[in-house]
């Protein structure tokens, strides 16, 4: 399995930046089992709505904390109590901020190292993020949040759970650079493509016409940090959002999560126009697995042998080597690729992909 040590990416095995972790609507069946960047983690709902996410293993005798759906408390709603969890083995409960501070038929007071680390965690979206630091430090910009989510005519799909692809997140990156792929993978070469870095968002702008929808189509498409992309679209009058979403789980493998907005036109959508999103939901998604077959079945391109219209790979890649690196060594790294940068046999953008941009990001 090709890992980050074999892309040279940095320091950290696991990089910097806000990450999906689950689909909010999953917590409501009960505290979550999960696992990412190597470690094993409880997510749960508490009663006041907060959603925590602490180390998974209970410091009593290693219990999951999420691991246990049939113990008779799980089963009869017991475990949440208050904005605390207690493990399912022998009822230790430990608060918000992950301390145990109550343990039944034992008076106290509860031991001090009776404590699992908690993350930082935002409901986005529909989404469950996690601010993910090798250093420990808090985060220095937000998750995205597009006002399409909210807005009524934009009809709100559930997300795609994709699974876990044996694909260092890497190769996914890579294709925010890769215009040349586009004609051959997706049937739509663009007539204009670009990049842009800026900080911690990394941008492309193209458009061509796409074979399959007989129709010219757009897309402004950016990354917020290393996982969340979303990708705003337009072919004639029709408007979408698509969302990809990635986070490593081991050395080397990838979550991944697909989503999609559309625009039905009417800020009252019954059943047609939500078939009519569904629909269009899964026509993005066949787009989406043109690249996720191609990820399943390729050799890791430790190195791209680059000719040189490609020099956005290197570019993008360098971008991408800030998240795996000290904080304090972030703004070096990223002035590499800072700026706009056009494959020398692309137009510049039209003014189509102005109009997909965001007021903020
Ligand atoms: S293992 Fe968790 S309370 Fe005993
Ligand atoms: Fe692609």
């Amino acid at each position: 399995m090709a890992t980050t040590s074999d892309y040279n990416l940095g320091k950290f095995t696991f990089p910097r930046g806000w990450f999906m972790i689950a689909e909010a609507s999953e917590l409501d069946a009960g505290p979550l089992p999960l696992r990412f960047f190597g470690k094993d983690f409880a997510l749960f709902r508490g009663e006041s709505g907060r959603v925590i996410c602490m180390d998974a293993f209970c410091k009593h005798m290693g219990a999951h904390l999420a691991g246990g759906r049939s113990a008779s408390i799980a089963a009869h709603g017991e475990q949440i109590d208050g904005d605390a969890i207690r493990c399912p083995y022998h009822g230790w409960r430990y608060n918000a901020e992950g301390q145990v501070d109550d343990i039944p038929g034992f008076d106290g007071p509860c031991p001090k190292a009776a404590k699992l680390d908690t993350y930082i965690v935002r409901e986005v979206m529909g989404a469950i993020m996690m601010w993910h630091d090798p250093e420990g430090e808090p985060p220095h910009y937000e998750p995205p949040e597009i006002p399409e989510w909210t807005v009524r005519d934009y009809v709100n799909g559930a997300y795609d759970h994709l699974g876990v692809l044996e694909v260092h997140p890497q190769e996914i990156l890579d294709n925010m650079a890769d215009s040349n792929h586009l004609g051959p993978t997706h049937g739509s070469p663009p007539e204009y493509f670009e990049n842009e870095f800026d900080e911690h968002v990394y941008i492309q702008r193209q458009g061509g016409f796409r074979r399959e929808y007989n129709a010219f189509l757009s897309t402004y498409t950016w990354y917020t940090g290393p996982g969340l992309l979303l990708s705003r679209q337009a072919i004639g009058d029709i408007r979408g959002v698509e969302f990809i979403f990635h986070t490593p789980v081991d050395d080397g493998t990838t979550r991944v999560w697909h989503n999609n907005l559309f625009r039905v036109g009417t800020d009252n959508p019954g059943p047609e126009e939500v078939a009519a999103a569904k629909h269009m939901q899964s026509e993005v998604l066949a787009a989406f697995a043109q690249d996720f077959e191609i990820w399943s079945n390729k050799q890791p391109a430790f190195t791209i042998m680059g000719v040189p219209t490609e020099r956005n790979f290197t570019l993008g890649r360098a971008w991408y080597r800030q998240f795996y690196n000290p904080r304090s060594e972030e703004a070096q790294i990223r002035k590499i690729a800072t700026g706009k940068h056009v494959p020398s046999h692309k137009k510049p953008p039209y003014e189509i992909a102005r109009e997909l941009e965001p007021a903020t990001r």
